[in-house]
C-alpha cells in the first residue's frame, strides 16, 4: 500500500463534500473511487462512503480482496443499531426508538483503510427518498450520513446506488456537490436529469454533470444536443468528458494501475473534476 501523503495544513484543508449519482452502470463507482483516490493524493483527509448495497466500492479503491468480499455494511451491524437507537431491526414497533441517534463514533468503530490514506465506510442502502421507514436502520443510517456532512476539515465521497429514489434529504443535506455521471445515452441523460433536478430542490449548491464513456466527438454533440432539448431549465455548474478508455475495464474492478500513469486519459478526466471541484467555490458561498 502507498504511503499516506502528508496532509494539507489545517487552514487550508476545508474539506468538499461530494455525493456521486446517476443511473446504473454509468460509472459512479469507477469515478468515486479515482476522485477519492486524488483527492487523497493531494494531502485532503478523505473519506469515502459506499452507500449501495452492492458494496463495490472497495475493490474500486483497490482494497485487498479478501478484505471487499467480506465487508458488512453498517445497515447489518444489528448490535451497533440497537446501542445507538435503542432498537433492534426487525423486532417490529420500537416506540422509545431513538430518532436521532449519536453516531459520531461511526468512522473510528467502521472506517476502514484504503489506499493513498483514503478512510472507508460501508454504509449500505439508505431507503427512501426523505429517509424512508422509520425502522432503526434507515434512522441509523440517515444520522450516519448527517454525522458524515458535518465532519470538519474532511472530504467525503460518498458513490450511492443506481437511480434517484433513495437520493434525498438525508443525503442531500450537508453535501455541497452533486456529480451527476451519465454514458452518452438518452436514458442514461434521463437519469442524470432527474438526480439534477432533485439536487437542485434539495439545495445542493453545486450540481456537476461528468458524461462518461466518450468515445467519439460526435457523443458530444449528441449529449449537448440531448440536454438542451430536455433540460427544462437544469444549470449545471460544470461538465466533464471522461473518455471511453480500454485502460479502466482492464484494470476492473480497482482503479489501481490506472493511477500508476498519470496520462491515462480517463485518470486525466478525472483529475479534471476533481480540480474543478476543489475550485468551486459555491459551496464555500452557500
Ligand atoms: N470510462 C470508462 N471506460 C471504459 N470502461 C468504463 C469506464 N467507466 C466505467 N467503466 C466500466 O464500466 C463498468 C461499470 O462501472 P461502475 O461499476 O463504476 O458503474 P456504476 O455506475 O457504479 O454501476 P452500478 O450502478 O452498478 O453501481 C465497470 O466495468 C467499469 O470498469
Ligand atoms: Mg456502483
Amino acid at each position: 500500500m502507498t504511503p499516506a501523503p502528508a496532509p494539507l495544513e489545517p487552514d487550508r484543508d476545508e474539506g468538499i463534500r461530494i455525493v456521486v449519482t446517476g443511473k446504473g452502470g454509468v460509472g459512479k463507482t469507477t469515478i468515486s473511487a479515482a476522485l477519492a483516490r486524488l483527492l487523497a493524493r493531494e494531502g485532503r483527509r478523505t473519506l469515502a462512503v459506499d452507500a449501495d448495497a452492492q458494496l463495490n466500492l472497495a475493490a474500486a479503491l483497490g482494497m485487498p480482496r479478501d478484505v471487499a468480499e467480506t465487508l458488512v455494511p453498517l445497515s447489518h451491524h444489528h448490535d451497533y443499531i440497537a446501542e445507538k437507537t435503542g432498537a433492534r431491526p426487525g423486532d417490529g414497533f420500537a416506540p422509545l426508538m431513538r430518532l436521532n441517534p449519536d453516531v459520531d463514533d461511526v468512522v473510528s468503530r467502521f472506517g476502514q483503510r484504503a489506499p493513498d490514506g483514503v478512510r472507508f465506510l460501508a454504509m449500505g442502502t439508505l431507503s427512501g427518498a426523505g429517509g424512508g421507514c422509520l425502522c432503526p436502520e434507515n434512522t441509523l443510517l440517515a444520522e450516519t450520513v448527517r454525522a458524515i456532512g458535518l465532519r470538519e476539515g474532511e472530504t467525503i465521497v460518498l458513490d450511492t446506488q443506481a437511480g434517484v429514489e433513495h437520493f434525498g434529504r438525508a443525503i442531500a443535506r450537508g453535501f455541497g456537490h452533486a456529480v451527476v455521471v451519465t454514458d452518452p445515452t438518452y436514458s442514461g441523460i434521463g437519469v442524470a436529469l432527474a438526480a439534477a433536478r432533485l439536487a437542485r430542490d434539495l439545495g445542493i449548491p453545486g450540481v456537476h454533470l461528468a458524461v462518461n464513456r466518450v468515445r467519439i466527438p460526435d457523443d458530444r454533440r449528441r449529449v449537448r444536443a440531448d440536454i438542451e432539448a430536455r433540460a427544462d431549465g437544469i444549470v449545471f455548474d460544470s461538465w466533464t468528458w471522461l473518455p471511453y478508455d480500454e485502460a479502466v475495464l482492464a484494470a476492473e474492478p480497482s482503479v489501481e494501475t490506472l493511477l500508476a500513469d498519470p496520462r491515462m486519459p480517463f485518470l486525466v478526466a478525472v483529475r479534471a473534476l476533481a480540480t474543478t471541484l476543489t475550485n468551486d467555490r459555491t459551496e464555500a458561498a452557500s
